[in-house]
């Protein structure tokens, strides 16, 4: 639906508008997804006339109807490119487009968004703090509209994305839900403490698990399955030796001996054809090599510890900054295998899992396992990236909300326009114009009804500054001067 709208009037994209039909009661819910000038016949022509070249001509202007003002409305007239969302028949929604209001009788007004969520509202305690909307006021969502559900947060780099996911992990933790962060960065370890480093309020759910340091594996608390994950996909294990590996893995723990050191022993004596023995003792050292295995229990807190106390509202950080491809892979398997144990024994009722950069560790077959059979289980994913083609497109389908940041690249824009349930128009049209910290949100969280927001402000400490080599000195503290 195109709508003209004049000068003074304020309109910005994104911004709702109801077309109201007083005779019938019904009133079309419209979207805008475009500005453009209104190009009405002959207004070019009247610009060029307009032009007074070097203002060389002299004399008072009569104008006896008093039409230049309305010339001038009319020049600067706009055009508002819209999309249909819905139509209110006597108050309540349809989400169908087949009638069309009277385009000489009807009347445009532009609905607040807090109207548009007004009955979600009443006593909800559920509700979240997103940001603000056009209109300068609160916006608010309900978090339950996270639960069960896959999202995607997409936009460039500093447009906000690892911001939202904060708020959103914050807001869950709040409410009393399990949060697992797979944070490739390490920019999530601050999330306990307030933008000047003291602790916040919510300092005592946040478990930081940083490899290596207060996060180490232990052999015993492998299934089997996890391990040969590991040793086939992350450390590319031949089918012919994982088989050998899950004898020798089964005469350990017969015997309770599965620890590193038994493990090197056994496979030192195993009976085996010499290749296999080999192929396994590289990725017995590649395990050991890395450092994030020990045979002593006591030392280390468990993943599985700090779930458990994830369960009345907390979050896990799994800070995988600073760790090799190859650790990642292993750790991440370890992790979501776990999980999937908890959840499956049920252990654990849900847990809401946050993954940056999946691509970077995710194997290609995790990837529909997740929308799938692990949704079903109960892990609800969110995946936040800035290089959307790394999500397949069958992930966009499935997704229940898209948190959609600034794009000006055509080529992400298309990759997210041509997956998303909503219509391709709306999310390269309105993402190309997004400034930082603003965001695009699509799905259920907003009952399918697209809406813009500025993301709030939190106080909390950001470790995710990319290290510079020109950064700012000051000429005192340079050693080198002061010499
Ligand atoms: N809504 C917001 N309000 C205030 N600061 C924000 C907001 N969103 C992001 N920032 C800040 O902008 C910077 C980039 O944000 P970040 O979330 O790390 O971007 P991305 O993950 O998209 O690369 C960070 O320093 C962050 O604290
Ligand atoms: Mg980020």
């Amino acid at each position: 639906m195109q709508i003209i709208s004049f000068p003074n009037e304020e309109v910005g994209k994104g911004d709702y508008l109801t077309v109201e039909d007083f005779k019938t009661g019904k009133s079309l819910i419209v979207q805008v997804v475009d500005i453009q000038y209104a190009n009405i016949p002959g207004i070019f022509e009247e610009l060029l006339r307009n032009y007074d070249g070097d203002s060389s001509l002299q004399g008072e202007d009569i104008d006896p109807f008093e039409v230049a003002t309305h010339i001038a409305y009319i020049q600067d007239a706009r055009l508002l490119v819209c999309k249909i969302r819905a139509t209110n028949i006597n108050g309540d929604m349809v989400f169908t487009s087949s009638w069309l209001p009277s385009r000489s009788r009807a009347v445009i007004r532009k609905l607040p968004i807090e109207r548009l969520f007004a009955s979600a509202k009443n006593g909800n305690e559920y509700l979240i703090d997103l940001g603000e909307t056009n209109e300068k006021k609160q916006f608010q969502v309900d978090v339950r509209a996270l639960d069960g559900g896959l999202n995607i947060i997409t936009g460039k780099k500093g447009t906000g994305k690892s911001h939202i996911a904060k708020l959103l992990t914050l807001s869950l933790v709040t409410h009393g839900a399990p949060v697992v962060i797979l944070d490739i960065n390490g920019e999530y370890t601050g999330l306990g403490r307030t933008a000047d480093g003291k602790p916040n309020d919510l300092h005592e759910k946040i478990h930081i698990l940083t490899p290596k340091k207060n996060f180490k594996l232990n052999l015993g608390e492998f299934k089997i399955r996890v391990m040969l994950n590991i040793l086939v996909n992350a450390l590319h294990l031949p089918g012919t030796s994982a088989r050998e590996f899950g004898r020798i893995w089964r005469f350990l723990d017969q015997n309770n001996a599965l620890n590193m050191r038994e493990l090197g022993e056994a496979i030192k004596n195993w009976k085996c054809n010499q290749h296999v023995r080999d192929a396994l003792f590289s990725r017995y050292y590649t395990l050991l090599n890395s450092g994030l295995f020990t045979d002593e229990p006591a030392k280390v807190a468990s993943f599985e510890d700090s779930i458990h106390k994830t369960r009345v509202g907390g979050a896990v950080v799994i800070n995988l900054r600073d760790t090799s491809t190859v650790d990642r892979h292993v750790l991440v398997e370890y992790v979501l295998g776990k999980l999937v144990d908890l959840l499956t024994a049920k252990k654990l009722r849900a847990i809401f899992l946050f993954a940056e950069e999946a691509h970077l560790y995710l194997r290609e077959t995790y990837w529909d396992d997740i929308v799938t059979r692990m949704r079903h289980y109960g892990m609800f994913t969110t995946f936040v990236t800035n290089q959307p083609e790394t999500i397949r497109e069958n992930i966009y389908r499935q997704a229940d909300n898209l948190f959609l940041f600034n794009f000006t690249n055509d080529h992400d824009l298309e990759t997210v326009s041509r997956a998303s349930k909503v219509d391709a128009d709306t999310v390269k049209s309105v993402a190309r114009d997004l400034p930082p910290h603003h965001c695009l949100v699509l799905g259920k969280i907003v009952n399918d009804f697209p809406i813009v927001t500025k993301v709030r402000k939190l106080d909390v400490q950001t470790m995710g500054h990319t290290r510079l080599f020109f950064s700012k000195i000051h000429p005192l503290s340079n050693p080198v001067r002061s010499m």
